[in-house]
């Protein structure tokens, strides 16, 4: 088996993950003049971007002529409660503008206004109607937009139903990856001056998730055995409304356009309950707040039948505007639960969406801490601070794929040779991948990986989930320490073509590590923030909100370390007012202080 042959590819840019972010940041390479090749996991224009639904957030100002791009800056970061890296906030809030036209003129579709200009819908804690959209199926929009472009850019190329595994390192960075053709089994090597990571995000170690079955955290975890570092882990999104019957379709997105088209919550007893907890918002508060909400009211025994709340449409929407508006909706309660949402509410409950945190990177080239290597799109952090703001991604990946895919040929060019790969560490990772095929273990019992996910699953859920304390995060990180001293005795039947199994405990190494630094940074967090809610610190803390949790690798060991936030110059600090929600007694004390000094000078 040592002595097998891989496959052997070289480019100038490798791409990993043909999902918005990376055929954004594929184009952008190919464009620049280099050879570019796209690794998915599997079929092009299949990634979990098709999934996103409600739209992309742009200060276009088409419906709500007061919106504009600092608005959507302030309301960003407010939403994220400043822990963002501002100027990827700036640089988000004003680029996107641009990458929606751009996407407009390469032929995406939107629903149209009046007088035919771009379609824009509310969402929760945006200050305006912001959300260029079409129907509730953006996502599949932008994809099939970016495959049409990516294919007859040239100089791409894609390789697909290919999962790579390891990152290739040498003295002067990253020198390409490795990995295997899910087809063959065949293990396969790619050489390149550079690599983007746009891998996506991880949600498939929760048992309650809107993620498809390939969100499993590669990307992450390969940038951190590498040597690159992760930021703000602990910041894990729970959007308010999943589906939460049948069992089967648990956590199935319910797009948040349901409550920017006019829907509202209740509970048990039919009441609007988010009144009690964001009057001024309502049902479109932050994701952080309404997620908040409906479990507290579940909790305080007002839930519907299968444990979430009500969401209405069809008593404020005709039944022909929710099919316009609503389609895929329909399509699912329909399908999946039996129930006509033109005709009576939906159940809905927090389901585990988006993961704010991922790989540092710089703001305005996306590169990590390691050279050569960039990361961009849910897969890198920053952007979002501690809670991202519904329709944020789908900018987030179209902004920040062409700067990665920009700034990744402008250091292929400048590497004059490609870097040597390690035949140890290819030889490393085929020992470990193929380890599960290997007959049984001598250590002790075999492992099903199948077990082990659904182990993590739990430990995730159930104690590293919604609502944290000390106490369930440290059984959950003994947990996860448990499950990962049995992954070397998983073993699967069967071969290597094909085999979802085998695959599997790949995967599982990696949610292992992706869950470790959640818990880890979860832990350091003693305070509730955004998404971070724990219940034995429930307020915030003024000293960690000057602060952002990395985690990193030090001698096989997982460390998490305090970084200072970068604080906000005075122009960028005098936007916030202009976001509807902005509220003075909700900034910290010294940015309080600089923005009331800052608004007398102008005043004089
Ligand atoms: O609810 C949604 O349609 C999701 C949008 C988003 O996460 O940005």
């Amino acid at each position: 088996e040592m002595t097998e042959p891989y496959t052997s590819r070289e480019c100038d840019v490798l791409v990993v993950g043909a999902g918005g972010a990376g055929m954004r940041a594929a184009i952008a390479a190919a464009e620049a003049g280099c050879s570019t090749v796209v690794v998915t996991k599997s079929l092009l224009g299949k990634a979990h971007t098709v999934m996103a639904e409600g739209g992309i957030a742009a200060g276009l100002a088409n419906v709500s002529s007061e919106d504009g791009w600092e608005t959507h800056f302030a309301d960003t970061m407010l939403g994220g409660q400043l822990m963002n890296n501002w100027r990827m906030a700036e640089i988000h809030a004003r680029e996107v503008i641009d990458r929606v036209y751009e996407l407009e003129r390469w032929g995406g579709i939107f629903d149209r206004t009046g007088d035919g200009l771009i379609m824009q819908r509310a969402f929760g804690a945006h200050s305006w109607r912001r959300l260029c959209h079409v129907g509730d199926r953006t996502g599949l929009e932008l994809i099939r937009t970016c495959q049409d472009k990516l294919v007859h850019t040239a100089g791409t190329d894609v390789y697909m139903e290919c999962t790579l595994t390891r990152l290739l390192t040498g003295e002067n960075g990253v020198t390409g990856a490795v990995g295997y053709d899910i087809n063959t089994g065949q293990f396969v090597v790619i050489r390149a001056k550079a690599v983007v990571l746009a891998t996506g995000g991880w949600g498939r170690m929760y048992r309650y998730t809107s993620n498809s079955w390939d969100c499993t955290g590669d990307g992450a975890a390969m940038a951190y055995e590498a040597g690159a570092e992760l930021l703000d882990m602990e910041f894990v999104q729970f959007h308010p409304t999943g589906m939460v019957w049948p069992p089967g379709a648990r956590g199935i997105l319910v797009t948040e356009g349901v409550r920017g088209e006019g829907g509202v919550l209740r509970n048990s007893l039919g009441e609007r309950f988010m009144k009690d907890y964001d009057p001024a918002k309502m049902e479109l508060s932050s994701r952080d707040v309404v997620a908040r909400s409906i479990y507290k009211e579940v909790e305080a025994g007002r839930g519907s039948p299968h444990g979430g709340a009500f969401l209405d449409i069809a008593s404020v929407r005709s039944p022909a505007e929710i099919r316009s508006k609503l389609p895929s909706m329909c399509d699912q309660f329909e399908s999946f639960a039996g129930v006509d949402i033109t005709r009576e509410p939906m159940e809905v409950g927090p389901t585990v969406h988006y993961t704010m945190g991922g790989i540092r990177v710089e703001a305005e080239t996306c590169a990590s801490t390691l050279p050569g290597l960039y990361a961009a799109g849910e897969v890198a952090g920053g952007l979002h601070g501690s809670n991202r703001l519904g329709g944020n991604s789908l900018g987030d990946i179209l902004v920040f794929g062409r700067r990665a895919g920009v700034s990744a040929a402008e250091f292929a060019k400048t590497v004059a040779r490609r870097g040597d790969i390690s035949e140890a560490v290819i030889a490393a990772e085929r020992e470990l991948m193929l380890r599960p095929l290997s007959g049984e273990p001598d250590t002790g019992p075999a492992e099903n990986p199948y077990q082990i996910h659904r182990a993590l699953q739990e430990a995730m859920q159930d104690d590293a989930g919604i609502g944290r304390s000390d106490a369930s995060l440290r059984r959950s990180l003994a947990a996860i320490g448990g499950l990962r001293e049995r992954t070397p005795r998983m073993r699967v039947s069967g071969g290597r073509v094909l085999n979802p199994g085998w695959q599997t405990c790949r995967d599982v190494d990696f949610m292992l590590t992706v869950s470790e630094a959640i818990v880890r940074c979860a832990l350091e967090r003693r305070e509730s923030r955004g998404a971070q809610w724990r219940f034995d610190f429930p307020e915030k803390d003024e000293e960690l909100g000057r602060v952002n949790f990395v985690a990193r690798r030090d001698r096989g060991e997982m460390l998490v370390e305090r970084r200072p936030l970068e604080r906000m110059p005075d122009n960028a600090l005098r936007r916030l007012p202009k976001s509807r929600f902005f509220d003075v007694k909700n900034l910290p004390r010294d940015y309080a202080y600089r923005l009331a000094a800052t608004v007398r000078m102008e005043a004089h």
